[in-house]
């Protein structure tokens, strides 16, 4: 048996009800074993981002709550810093409550995961996706 440690967390009431209605969808007799689950999953795309090495090209996709205050200009000020990384930017209003950004990127993948990270752990950011893809000269034939 594995060694175990309990642990307590808060939640909004509203992310905890979406959280139990898929993992009743999916058939899981706790909230225990689905957050497990969850945590392996969320660990597993770290070290995915962390293996990447070289130069690489992607986008990184981020859905955000507009209302958030200061958010915008966080996120505004950090594509600047990395303006270098950054070939465009694409912004469209999803709906009333948010928008969406495509970042288009091309450099180090190093660095492209360390501005992943940023954008991902600001407070009111709620989806982020990188895709990266692999320069034409590294595809295997
Ligand atoms: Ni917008």
């Amino acid at each position: 048996m594995v060694d175990m440690d309990r642990i307590s967390i808060s939640l909004p009431t509203k992310l905890l009800g979406e959280f139990d209605e898929v993992i009743s969808e999916r058939g899981y007799a706790s909230r225990s074993e689905a957050i497990r689950d969850a945590i392996r999953d969320y660990i597993i795309k770290h070290k995915w981002i962390h293996s990447l090495e070289g130069e690489r090209a992607g986008t990184i996709t981020i859905i955000y709550d507009h209302h958030a205050s200061e958010l915008m200009k966080k996120l505004t000020e950090i594509q600047h810093k990395n303006g270098d990384l950054i070939v465009a930017a694409l912004h469209m209003h999803l709906d009333n409550d948010h928008c969406m950004e495509v970042v288009l990127v091309k450099g180090e993948a190093k660095r492209i995961r360390e501005l992943t990270d940023k954008l991902t752990s600001q407070k009111g950011v709620k989806q982020v996706k990188l895709t990266v893809m692999m320069p034409g000269g590294n595809i295997p034939e």
